[in-house]
């Protein structure tokens, strides 16, 4: 049983510092990029409102009414086969295998705000040359950046959900969106900004591709961090009287209105200079800093800034990767924190280390597997197999196999019976389809 509760703004602090990550500032630029702009945003937006939202707040559901870890929340909520569904908890093993490759990037990202105090490479060739030559050859450089950023994630979990997770979460989070929005409003005197908004307002549906459709679903996971109990157990610290619904809503909301407004920023400067949207994962470290070269002292600072933000945002969701099995472990073995985040500490550093690894040329092929690199398995096997899977397993859970007197118990109070019924007929169907869509196109197209 947890008896730790967040203050009044802590929980949507804190699930909104989990949502907005990597996925938002990072992911969803370039991916909009690669699938024509505005009908891929158009249909992400869709997705969060019509399956994101319902399967958020069924995760919240579950953490609030079990006050436990995801296998407990499982195991004593179902109505039968409790012995089963206890197996269920364990998607929170996802969170080993996201945790192995995210921090490897943050590790990135805190290089970059290093190097964003040196002079910024001045065309998009050298600032490539500079993020490929960091990712495939400078093995110990990136280790060191890897081990910083591990060690501050780890770090701030171990002080609990209250002096670390909550803390960093309300320092963090403000100070994420102040930066943001600053660089959005420099953004707004700049010539780009227009063409910017047409191409992430104005649908073109001619230049969706057949899957980009589910790429907005599979990101609208992700993005949420749904599927691998991190609002679950963050719901399980709920404070007694929150209304679920309405906190729901609005880290839905942070969360797209960030990634729209990383999204705005990171394509006005693209426009303002004449680049291409279509620059895949590089977008962010190889068009951003050689964009910002130009503007001089100026450009610095920006480049600054939004590295610090972008790994704000990262140490933020890595954390919540990161509680989710200290309380399982802690809750069912009886383990101190210490103990549990050591166990979970050196099974993931490992992890990551060969993540690592799988990039450098040199030592590529001892970790690559089926044609596959290790870091690339690790996000195909969470992102594209096993988000989805535990999203839907959520889904099923809730709509057919919890008491529905209890989830109308909980959540009549804040929204209508009208609602209710949407939510319901959501996260039973809705949901569960569109989940199936997205892993049968992940794995066969
Ligand atoms: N939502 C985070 C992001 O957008 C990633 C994440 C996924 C966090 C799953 C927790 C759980 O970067």
């Amino acid at each position: 049983m947890n008896t730790i509760r967040f203050g009044r703004l802590g929980f949507i602090l804190a699930a909104a510092g989990s949502a907005v990550g990597l996925g938002n500032v990072w992911k969803f630029p370039y991916m909009t990029g690669e699938n024509g702009g505005g009908a891929f945003v158009l249909i992400y937006l869709l997705t969060i409102t019509f399956i994101g939202l319902s399967l958020f707040l069924a995760e919240t559901v579950m953490g609030r009414l079990s006050r436990g870890d995801t296998v407990t929340a499982f195991e004593t909520l179902a109505k039968t086969h409790q012995n089963y569904w206890k197996y269920a908890g364990f998607i929170i093993i996802t969170g080993v295998l996201i945790l192995a490759f995210y921090t490897v990037v943050i590790g990135w990202i805190l290089k970059y705000v290093v190097l964003s105090f040196q002079t910024l490479p001045s065309t998009v060739e050298v600032a490539g040359g500079l993020f490929g030559g960091m990712v495939t050859t400078d093995t110990y450089g990136q280790l060191g950046y890897f081990t910083l950023a591990f060690v501050l994630c780890f770090w701030i979990v171990s002080r609990g959900v209250k002096a670390g997770i909550e803390k960093v979460n309300l320092f963090m989070m403000p100070l994420l969106i102040l930066i943001l929005l600053t660089l959005l409003l420099y953004a707004m005197s700049l010539s780009g900004f227009g063409e910017a908004f047409s191409f992430l307002f104005k649908p073109d549906f001619s230049k969706l591709h057949s899957s980009s459709v589910l790429a907005a679903v599979g990101h609208a996971f992700f993005t949420l961090s749904l599927g691998m109990g991190s609002i679950m157990t963050y719901g399980a610290s709920l404070p007694e009287k929150e209304n679920l619904f309405r906190s729901s809503i609005m880290v839905a909301f942070i969360d797209t209105a960030i990634a729209l407004v990383a999204g705005m920023v990171i394509f006005t400067f693209l426009f303002h200079f004449g680049a291409q949207p279509t620059q895949g994962p590089g977008l962010v470290f190889v068009s951003l800093p050689a964009l910002l070269s130009s503007f001089g002292l100026l450009g610095n600072i920006i480049a600054i800034a939004f590295f610090t933000a972008l790994a704000f945002a990262g140490i933020t969701s890595a954390v919540s990767i990161i509680e989710p099995v200290v309380m399982y472990i802690t809750n069912r073995f009886n383990l101190s924190r210490m103990k549990a985040l050591l166990i979970l500490g050196v099974m993931t550093y490992g992890m990551g280390v060969l993540a690592l690894m799988s990039n450098i040329e040199t030592l590529k092929a001892s970790v690559t597997f089926f044609g596959k690199g290790f870091f690339d398995i690790l996000d195909f096997m969470s992102s594209s197999i096993m988000l989805p899977l535990g999203g839907m397993l959520v889904a099923l859970f809730v709509g057919f196999f919890m008491e529905k007197q209890t989830l109308q118990t909980l959540l009549l109070p804040y929204m209508s019976k009208r609602l209710f019924a949407i939510w319901y007929l959501s996260i039973r169907y809705v949901t569960p389809v569109g989940v199936l869509c997205v892993m049968l196109n992940k794995l066969f197209f």
